[in-house]
């Protein structure tokens, strides 16, 4: 018998009292999915997004996999967080803020470090604000493994980090600086998530920046080649949505010592190159896609802003907040592929 988790026992307290949670960036792939895991635990929720980079089509999906009961329980806001007073009007009466919204995409940042800043930066600024002024109980925010830049360092440890390689990293770890320095001058708790290449259900397999697991599968399934960008020998700590998900409960209930104020690694502590994941999603994937069957990848040029290799280590996570991921990559995979043979083959 698995054994009761820290997790068990923060969705049990859940179950039993609501809280008011605010989650920006709810109409994006993590902000939905953890709007969804609220709902699913009869929490009353509000979601802030301007559908820079979301879709109302999450928000759809979360209504329906929630139920109309839990749904009513969600006020959605369309707004921006680079206006101040959106920022204050969404924060009035919030218990808990998880704040998701930002500009990803280290290429993005690279093309355009004004709006990656204004977002990511300014907008970070003024949800502390607003969160500062209504007393909230915790701020959670998605900081990112971007953040550890140049260190060569495997596995990454919170504390050891290099110099930022990309606009994107500066803003992320600006981030956490502005985090510290809120819990430090006013008194507002905080906890950053260092998110590690995450995937799963409604990441957008579209656009320019997509990510790399739905622009993959969306290549294989619409028979389209697949492009690697440099050797394949480039490795990344995947890290399965619902593993996110756990990771942002823990760190808005945590109690224990030294718990908050500070950041914290989200992953598996596993590494897998690109070539790796290549054979994997093709694996699962050419049963229903028979072309897919013997199928390679293209290689071109390294892309300029990326990390050689990365790896979490989650012994802070593990030991503060009892977090124990429940998805590795083979598991989050199998999730996802079906998410996407699901969604992906119907608008094709
Ligand atoms: N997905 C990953 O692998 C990963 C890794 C590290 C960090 N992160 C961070 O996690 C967070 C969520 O990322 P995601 O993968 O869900 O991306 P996403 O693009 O799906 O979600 C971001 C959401 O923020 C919204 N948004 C953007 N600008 C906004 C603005 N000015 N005002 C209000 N809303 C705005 C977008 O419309 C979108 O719905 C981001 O902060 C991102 O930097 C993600």
């Amino acid at each position: 018998m698995r054994a009761v988790s820290k997790f068990d026992d923060v969705t049990k307290h859940l179950r039993g009292r609501q809280y008011r949670w605010l989650v920006t960036g709810a109409a994006g792939f993590i902000g939905s999915n953890l709007v969804e895991a609220l709902l699913k635990l009869g929490q009353r929720v509000t979601g802030l997004d301007n559908f820079a980079t979301g879709h109302q089509h999450n928000l759809d999906q979360v209504r329906e996999a929630v139920g109309a009961q839990a749904w009513a329980a969600f006020q959605f806001i369309e707004g921006d967080i680079r206006n101040a007073d959106t920022c204050v009007h969404a924060c009035e009466g919030t218990d808990f803020v998880l704040h998701e919204a930002a500009l990803g995409s280290v290429t993005r940042s690279i093309e355009d470090p004004q709006r990656t800043h204004d977002v990511n930066v300014t907008g970070f600024v003024n949800m502390l604000v607003a969160a500062r002024d209504a007393r909230v109980k915790r701020f959670v925010y998605a900081a990112s493994s971007s953040t550890y830049g140049d260190h060569p360092g495997l596995p990454k440890v919170e504390d050891t980090i290099g110099k930022p390689l990309s606009p994107y990293a500066v803003t992320k770890y600006v981030n956490e600086l502005y985090a510290e320095v809120f819990a430090r001058c006013y008194g507002v708790e905080t906890i950053g998530l260092r998110y590690f290449n995450v995937f799963g259900p409604r990441q957008d397999p579209q656009g320019a920046y997509a990510a790399v697991i739905p622009q993959w599968v969306a290549a294989m399934i619409g028979d389209r080649p697949v492009f690697i960008n440099g050797d394949g020998e480039t490795s990344r700590d995947f890290c399965f949505i619902d593993n996110v998900v756990q990771a942002n409960l823990l760190a808005a209930l945590a109690t224990a010592p030294g718990a908050a104020n500070t950041v914290y690694n989200v992953a598996l502590n596993e590494r897998t190159s690109l070539n790796g994941l290549y054979h994997m999603m093709r694996d699962l994937l050419q049963e229903r896609f028979p072309h897919l069957q013997g199928a390679q990848p293209q290689y071109k040029n390294f892309r300029a802003g990326d990390v050689r290799h990365s790896q979490a280590d989650i012994t802070r996570a593990r030991e503060l907040l009892g977090y124990a991921p429940t998805h590795d990559i083979a598991a989050g995979l199998r999730e996802a592929m079906e998410w996407y043979v699901q969604h992906l083959a119907i608008a094709s």
